[in-house]
């Protein structure tokens, strides 16, 4: 299928992030596990910077991806955590404010990245309880085990057993080196960058807290 990819631009401040509606995917996770790779790998062009020394994507580098006859959407290479800039194991703060504490009307979905080699990081769980306060419905947020083609099958099973137990949530073994797991991660994506889906989810429940019933009802509550 034909994928029509380009770098759009580098975000330093919320400010510069996509007003325009479309939908976004970014992919999140600790430096170096391979989050630029991900996005060369998917769209088939050494598009986003990689590099084997941690903390290389300092800033939100956005792309905008089109596949076969499905709607643009962007592609988010953000910051990696972990990364001890100054001591601080903490995420950039212009990856922290891409996903806005407030509701906005940007359609956000995240990818989170964890190195298939490592289940069960501490910063890797605070991220993902993190982000599931930040992103809208728990379906807008799927796990990547990056790296997968470095492990023997017998370690991918304890790997992805262990990573899977640790989040309590489905985690998709994929690979940027040899392709493994791509095609499984694009159907994945193409539901995520769907803009249909939130019209076609079921109903919400009504809400209990009278701060959330005052926000615009085009939004979906969370789902938790
Ligand atoms: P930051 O920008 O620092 O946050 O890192 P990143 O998450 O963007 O990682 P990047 O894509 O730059 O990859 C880091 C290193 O891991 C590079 O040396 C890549 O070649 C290597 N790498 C990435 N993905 C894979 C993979 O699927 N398999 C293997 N074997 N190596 C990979
Ligand atoms: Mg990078």
């Amino acid at each position: 299928m034909k994928i029509e990819a380009r770098f759009v631009r580098s975000a330093a401040s919320a400010g510069d992030l996509p007003d325009d509606g479309l939908a976004e995917i970014a992919l999140i996770g600790r430096s170096n596990v391979g989050k630029s790779s991900l996005i060369n790998a998917l769209v088939r062009q050494r598009l986003a910077r990689t590099s084997g020394a941690p903390g290389k994507t300092r800033l939100v580098n956005i792309y905008r991806v089109e596949r076969g006859s499905a709607p643009p959407f962007y592609l988010v290479d953000l910051p990696g955590y972990g990364f001890a800039r100054g001591g601080s194991d903490d995420l950039a703060a212009v990856a922290r404010d891409y996903f806005p504490a407030h509701r906005s009307r940007r359609a956000l979905a995240a990818l989170l990245l964890v190195d298939s080699r490592h289940p069960g990081l501490p910063s890797d769980i605070e991220a993902w309880r993190w982000l599931r306060t930040r992103v809208e419905g728990v379906d807008d947020i799927s796990i990547v085990a990056t790296k997968i083609d470095k492990l023997a099958r017998g370690e991918r099973i304890r790997a992805m057993r262990e990573l899977e137990s640790v989040l309590d949530a489905p985690v998709l073994p994929a690979s940027a080196a040899t392709g493994e797991g791509l095609d499984e991660l694009w159907k994945l994506i193409e539901r995520l960058a769907n803009p249909n889906r939130r019209s076609s989810s079921p109903p919400p429940p009504p809400r209990d807290n009278p701060q959330a019933a005052a926000a615009p009802a085009a939004r979906r509550p969370r789902r938790r």
